[in-house]
């Protein structure tokens, strides 16, 4: 199946950062309706009045659910209705840490955006989308099934997104609506330039685990024209760039081989060490 874009509502919450923003562009160009949300008043009326009539802008703070059902609500009122929600705010821990070298609060901050604002997000949107045969897109990432090495929070809440669209597309079929999960691999914005954090030891850790063209960013343009791709399919899984397509889908036997490796990793060994040595939670 793929259906036109044009006259179609999307909601996209993060709608002001890199793929976000690319993605709004790309909606724009094939005709759709953009409710552009996100934390900053002044980033999302820049965007918007960027994109022209058809995109509107609303603040939400995806970890308030009373924010993103107002968003909602402004939506229907303004477009009379929201066929794609969009769930793609997100941050990563800054800077990245181990598990012991955290603190609660740091770990608190990145669960209650990357999962619980998913959630909510989700919930406020749902009703719209199964009335109108819709789709969800939750933004996971390679981190749902890399090893989240210093990134513990983040890949959590990655692992558990993309299980939440899993089990949501089983639950909308039969609806008539749908839901999908999108797994970008690096993309050249501000979370890609926390995990790499250069230079420095979190850095040269990166370098060590993501070797050769596995490194390499993507543009935002790139991820935004496969997320469209995928809207119009309503696509089970966007993997951008393909390049990740086998280790997503050798996973089981994958992550046993790079798990252990990597225990064993005189390298990674020094580097965390690094690390931990002024972490704030060590
Ligand atoms: N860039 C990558 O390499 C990469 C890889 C995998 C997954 N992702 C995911 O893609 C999504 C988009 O990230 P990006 O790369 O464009 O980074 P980005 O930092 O440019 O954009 C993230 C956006 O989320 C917004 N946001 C943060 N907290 C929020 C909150 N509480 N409520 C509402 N919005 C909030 C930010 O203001 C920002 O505009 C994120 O979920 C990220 O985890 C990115």
């Amino acid at each position: 199946m793929k259906a036109s874009l044009t006259g179609k509502t999307v909601l996209i919450t993060g709608a002001t950062g890199g793929i976000g923003a690319a993605t709004s562009r790309e909606l724009i160009g094939r005709g759709a309706n953009v409710v552009v949300t996100d934390i900053g008043l002044e980033q999302v009326t820049d965007l918007a009045t960027e994109l022209g009539e058809r995109a509107l802008p609303i603040v939400v703070d995806v970890t308030d659910r009373g924010s993103i059902d107002q968003a909602v609500a402004q939506a229907v009122a303004h477009f009379g209705k929201v066929d794609i929600v969009f769930a793609n705010a997100g941050i990563a821990n800054d800077p990245p840490l181990t598990v012991a070298g955290l603190t609660d609060e740091m770990y608190e901050k990145v669960i209650d955006v990357d999962l619980n604002g998913v959630w909510h997000t989700v919930r406020a949107g749902l009703p719209q989308v199964i009335e109108n045969g819709g789709y969800v897109l939750i933004t996971s990432s390679i981190y749902a099934f890399m090893n989240g090495v210093v990134n513990a929070p983040y890949a959590m809440s990655k692992a558990a997104v993309e299980q939440l669209g899993r089990a949501l597309r089983t639950e909308l079929a039969y609806r008539g609506a749908s839901a999908g999960v999108l797994y970008p691999g690096w993309v050249d914005t501000n979370i890609a330039k926390i995990a790499m954090h250069d230079p420095g030891p979190v850095k040269e850790l990166a370098d060590h685990a993501f070797r050769g063209p596995l490194g390499k960013t993507i543009t935002p343009e790139r991820a935004a024209k496969a997320i469209a791709n995928g809207m119009e399919k309503h696509s089970a899984r966007i993997i951008v760039p393909r390049r990740w397509v086998p280790f997503s889908m050798l996973r089981g036997v994958f992550n046993m081989a790079t798990d252990a490796l990597m225990q064993r990793d005189a390298k990674v060994a020094g580097v965390l060490e690094r690390i931990d040595r002024d972490a704030p939670g060590a």
